[in-house]
């Protein structure tokens, strides 16, 4: 089994690499290079980017996994009879480049180099009533774009879910987390899956994947600092008065996360999410009847129509 240990970056592709830039910045990233013809942008969580962009019309590509070691891309490159290459992009490394059943290119990366030069202002403490942990301290929470740490998980849609969840489960190792099903429990239609590290506690989903008849990215989401950050970033966002708000802030079910979701300047899905849940492979997957307006989130707003997807954009369809 070839084992990965987290998602890296992800890689769309968009015809305006300035508004691209100008969005993530309000979003909360930082530029770690760009190109005539590729953007870079990075968290403050030490990877050299978490987020790149090719110019051209706007569609997914992609995204990086993490190889669990060097002999783990060794051993993908055997089982896809090609060989280890070195990445040239920011960070270097190395790389075995496959596609998955829907053609999204992924990027099974080792040896990447860290990025250190931002750091995140501490995080607040907070003094619930039974376990005070700010004695004599103060929260001053400025209105800045929030703090991105690190990309967190990707959503993928597709028109085969039994294929594409069998692929990643397959071939990396992913398990189960939770499933939604409509009419019979054995009606899947989407799985959260985590990276399968045994005792190893990892992010509740790193993929996750709706069978909802499309091919691509549901939506991307970043890792944030804090609650406060990601309010932060939710009233940044908004004074802007330029970017179009999508669902939020509220609490989800299946990992907990608070969420805020925003559309970039290109349509695509785009989170902030701070709080989720950790699991190791002990965690015994649930099975929940999807119901938009019960199982989507445990606290915040009734999710919108923009978030159904009911005012997206088209997707590519491959
Ligand atoms: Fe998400």
């Amino acid at each position: 089994m070839i084992t990965v240990q987290d998602v890296t970056w992800v890689r769309i592709a968009a015809p305006d690499l300035d508004l691209m830039e100008t969005f993530l910045e309000d979003f909360g990233m930082l530029r770690a290079a760009r190109t005539a013809t590729r953007l870079y942008m990075r968290g403050r969580g030490g990877e050299p980017f978490v987020h790149v962009t090719e110019l051209g019309d706007p569609r997914p590509i992609g995204f990086g996994l993490r190889a669990g070691s060097a002999l783990d891309l060794a051993a993908l490159a055997r089982k896809f009879n090609t060989s280890v290459q070195p990445r040239t992009e920011p960070g270097g490394g190395d790389e075995v480049v496959i596609q998955d059943p829907d053609g999204n290119r992924i990027e099974v990366v080792c040896g990447l180099a860290g990025s250190n030069q931002a750091s995140s202002r501490a995080p607040f403490k907070f003094n619930p009533a039974a376990d005070r942990a700010r004695p004599g301290g103060t929260i001053r929470v400025k209105t800045a774009p929030s703090q991105v740490q690190r990309l967190g998980h990707v959503m993928l849609r597709t028109a085969q879910f039994d294929v594409l969840r069998a692929f990643y489960t397959g071939m990396f190792g992913m398990r189960i987390s939770d499933n939604y099903y409509m009419g019979t429990a054995d009606n899947t239609i989407a799985s959260f899956l985590h990276c399968g590290l045994k005792q190893q506690l990892v992010d509740h989903h790193t993929i996750a994947i709706v069978g909802d008849g499309h091919t691509g990215f549901e939506h991307i989401a970043f890792e944030v600092l804090d609650l406060d950050d990601l309010m932060s970033g939710n009233r940044h966002l908004m004074a802007q008065n330029r970017w179009k708000h999508s669902w939020g802030v509220g609490r989800h079910i299946e990992g907990s996360q608070i969420f805020d979701y925003w559309r970039d300047p290109f349509g695509n899905k785009i989170e902030h999410w701070t709080d989720g849940d950790l699991v190791n492979d002990e965690y015994v997957a649930g099975n929940v009847e999807f119901n938009p307006m019960q199982c989507l989130a445990q606290w915040g707003p009734p999710p919108t129509a923009d978030f159904m997807g009911q005012n997206s954009p088209p997707q590519e369809s491959r």
